[in-house]
């Protein structure tokens, strides 16, 4: 039976709350222990639905886990598989990763055209012409992408854009190919640089990590290791957006890393939001007389990041005067803001650009979450919100978000999941 949120809004909430590891750090990881067989510990992966997911393909292929609190044990020691199958890869977008996790080690591998969240056309273009560059050859068949080569052979490769897992994919590729590899305009974002770390540490040779170009001499053999995953800085700014949105709430964050954050604090600030640090990576959040208004470009890191745009549009609903958010990334990144309409927020869309004239007073109602940011934006909203609001398709939030309605309720608020009769 499907799931909702029914949240009781305008409930100041006090205490502290965790970040916990990355989901965008831990999935990339978990398809890199196939690149060289064994045992690998991680620690501080998220006990959300996609890692689930990952590791149900992962368990297909041959692996054996063993998941513990934060405390992942995986065996690559048996995978014999190179064929993901759709009915898994359907479930999520990430699914992409194992083509160049397979194919590093199998130099072959049959992945299907990825699905996950409904924001846009996301094509896998880069993927597939950044692995062909190696020397690959690469077929359409059956909705699947399939990879076959004798060898694997390093090459200079321009991405037309700094895609985050098309850069993981050649990384992993590169690691195990033959010669240097050279990925230029490649994704600076935190969880690639923490999975160049995990492959350096299993052996690779990479250097460039978190500049637009990287370089990797292949190496004939990787080994298994263990490795902590980086805090969510989604979840992060998730949190810090929720102790922002309500003047009485009083909110610790835990496990925070504030510098992959830069160009979120800094729009905080100019909406007159402070920051004040407790301890190492420990910081309360403190408002400065009321909210103002401003203006956010989505762009690759360091910019601002387009998972966070629906979480701070709810905020900027509470700003005094008229804010501008435009999206860069992705097309459909701005249906959440029909359901906050619904709420009464009145944000119009123009072209790229969604508007919102601040201060917006938000009634609760029942709404749908479209994507997992947009879900969690909604949560937000509900929890500012008067009266009740029901908060449909949670199964998108719980994608990404680990024990959210847990760590919600130790603040005060009042959330309950309940099951859907309709
Ligand atoms: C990753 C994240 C996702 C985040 C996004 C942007 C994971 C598992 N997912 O997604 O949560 O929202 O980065 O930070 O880490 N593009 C192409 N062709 C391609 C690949 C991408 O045109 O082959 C375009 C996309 O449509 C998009 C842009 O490049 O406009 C960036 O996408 P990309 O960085 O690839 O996002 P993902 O890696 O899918």
């Amino acid at each position: 039976m499907e799931k909702k949120y029914v949240i009781r809004g305008k409930i100041p909430l006090k205490g502290k709350i965790e970040v916990s590891g990355a989901k965008n750090a831990a999935l990339p990881a978990i398809c890199a222990t196939l690149l060289a067989p064994g045992t690998y510990k991680l620690k501080k992966v998220p006990k959300v639905r996609d890692v689930f997911n990952i590791l149900k393909i992962m368990e297909h292929l041959g692996a054996k886990y063993k998941f513990k609190n934060d405390y992942l044990e995986i065996n690559t020691s048996n995978v014999n598989l190179n064929s993901v199958p759709y009915e898994l890869a359907s479930q999520m977008r990430a699914s992409i990763l194992f083509l160049g996790a397979l194919t590093g080690i199998f130099k072959e591998a049959q992945v299907p055209l990825p699905g996950g969240c409904a924001i846009g056309k996301r094509p896998v273009d880069f993927h597939i012409k950044g692995l062909s560059q190696f020397g690959a050859e690469i077929s359409l068949e059956k909705g699947n992408i399939v990879v076959k080569t004798k060898a694997l052979k390093g090459d200079i490769i321009v991405l037309d854009f700094p895609s985050v897992t098309a850069t993981e994919n050649l990384m992993m590729v590169g690691s195990l190919a033959e010669g240097e590899t050279i990925i230029k305009n490649a994704a600076k974002e935190p969880e690639v640089v923490f999975l160049g770390e995990m492959l350096k540490k299993m052996g690779a040779d990479i250097k460039g990590l978190g500049e637009d170009t990287i370089y990797i001499k292949g190496k004939k053999k990787l080994e298994p290791i263990e490795i902590e995953v980086i805090p969510d800085r989604i979840e992060a700014g998730t949190f810090l957006i929720l102790a922002a949105l309500n003047e009485e709430n009083e909110i610790i964050i835990k496990n925070i890393k504030k510098s992959h954050l830069e160009t979120p604090i800094l729009k905080l600030q100019e909406i007159g939001i402070i920051l004040e640090e407790l301890d190492k990576d420990v910081v309360k959040v403190k408002r400065e007389g009321e909210l103002k208004p401003t203006k956010i470009v989505t762009a690759p890191y360091p910019g601002f990041p387009t998972d966070l745009q629906p979480i701070f549009a709810v905020l900027l609903t509470q700003a005094n005067g008229i804010s501008f958010i435009t999206e860069n990334l992705f097309e459909n990144r701005f249906l959440y803001i029909f359901e906050l309409n619904r709420m009464g927020a009145g944000i119009k869309v123009e072209d790229k650009t969604a508007i919102i004239n601040g201060p917006i007073f938000l009634s609760g109602s029942p709404v749908k979450a479209t994507d997992l940011r947009a879900g969690a934006a909604l949560v937000l909203a509900g929890l500012i919100a008067e009266n009740t609001t029901t908060v449909y398709n949670i199964k998108l939030i719980e994608r990404g978000y680990e024990n959210l309605v847990e760590k919600l309720s130790a603040l005060g608020a009042d959330i309950k999941v309940v099951e859907d009769e309709s």
